[in-house]
């Protein structure tokens, strides 16, 4: 099975990022053979300051090797190595309808929040469409917010096939219902562009005082709360808590008797102990940088071979060379 997913540097990684995509994404890399990347060319849709767009893409690969990739089963590497993608990218967009584009729920999303739309922000999509069936990828592991992109680069292999033959292999989403949308620190998605996230490296300081100003209603301790299984507190605990713990909490919470600012203190605790073994992994890695680019070059080689046969299949079936 071929797997694959990709994480655009344009921004600090949170646990959002980390539930919803990058642990399937980990998970999966011991059912098949994954390909995971960088997608710093998306990231250029929406961040103009080239210093931030190599620091961060060094970052996220520092937070995905430090949260358990593992370059011997999977195939990481950085999207800009393999300029392939924007000759595929072409291909497609010449196969794309207008229509489709306009109907993006992210496009939509992102003008309707003021951001001045690029050429390129409106044919993301297809660039998307590009990364996946450049490696004949069969399942990709995201958060619920990348599904209709997927299915849009189903239906952009589909018209391939049916135009020029059969030629890419069309793709499925895999989406875990049960972090399909990890909630921010105000009850909304949890995203960096909404300033709600816990940073999945954050500063100890920092993320203290971002938990324990998360708001609450006014109920006192001692009131039951039969709701508490909406408590924005309670949801996030059941990621970085044992379940067992989860549920004592979501117990006492709907019985009364616990406060808010207990209840908030141990979110923090858990989160931070959590990430405890993936933090001093990254401070290892961070001090080691020359590895961390070797991987990358090595990725970027192993994705190149995989890459140039899908290419010449493509380049081949609609007439070109
Ligand atoms: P952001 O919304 O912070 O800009 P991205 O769009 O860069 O995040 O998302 C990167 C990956 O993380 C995607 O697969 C996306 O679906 C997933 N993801 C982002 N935020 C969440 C969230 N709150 N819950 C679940 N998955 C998420
Ligand atoms: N668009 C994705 C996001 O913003 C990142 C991405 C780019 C991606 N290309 C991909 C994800 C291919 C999966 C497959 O999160």
């Amino acid at each position: 099975m071929r797997i694959l997913s990709g994480i655009q540097p344009s921004g600090t990684l949170h646990i959002g990022n980390y539930f919803g995509m990058m642990l399937p994404a980990i998970e999966l890399q011991e059912r098949g053979e994954a390909y995971y990347f960088i997608a710093d060319y998306h990231s250029m849709t929406s961040l103009f300051d080239a210093a931030e767009r190599r620091r961060n893409s060094l970052d996220v690969a520092l937070d995905f090797l430090a949260c358990g990739l593992d370059p011997q089963k999977s195939v990481f590497f950085r999207q800009s190595d393999l300029p392939e993608v924007c000759e595929l990218t072409w291909i497609l967009g010449t196969l794309t309808p207008m229509g489709l584009l306009e109907r993006a729920h992210s496009y939509k999303d992102k003008t309707a929040k003021g951001i001045s739309p690029n050429f390129g922000l409106f044919a993301y999509p297809v660039l998307m469409a590009a990364d996946i069936l450049l490696y004949d990828s069969q399942v990709v592991p995201v958060g619920k917010d990348q599904k209709q992109h997927v299915e849009m680069t189903r239906d952009i292999a589909i018209k391939f096939n049916l135009t020029y033959g059969e030629t890419f292999v069309v793709p499925d989403s895999e989406i875990r219902e049960s972090v399909a949308t990890v909630p921010g620190l105000d009850g909304q998605k949890m995203s960096k562009s909404y300033g709600n996230t816990i940073d999945l490296f954050g500063e100890e300081k920092a993320v203290r005082k971002k938990i324990m100003s998360i708001v609450m209603d006014s109920r006192t301790p001692q009131e039951p709360k039969p709701d508490a299984d909406r408590n924005l507190a309670i949801q996030l605990l059941k990621l970085v808590a044992p379940a067992e713990v989860a549920t004592d909490f979501e117990h006492r919470l709907r019985e009364g008797g616990l406060g808010y600012g207990d209840l908030k203190k141990a979110l923090f605790e858990h989160y931070w102990n959590y990430f405890a073994p993936h933090r001093a992994k990254r401070a290892e890695l961070a001090a080691n940088l020359d590895y961390v680019n070797s991987v990358l070059q090595q990725g970027a080689e192993r994705a190149r071979a995989t890459a140039g046969k899908v290419l010449e299949r493509a380049r081949r079936a609609c007439g070109l060379g």
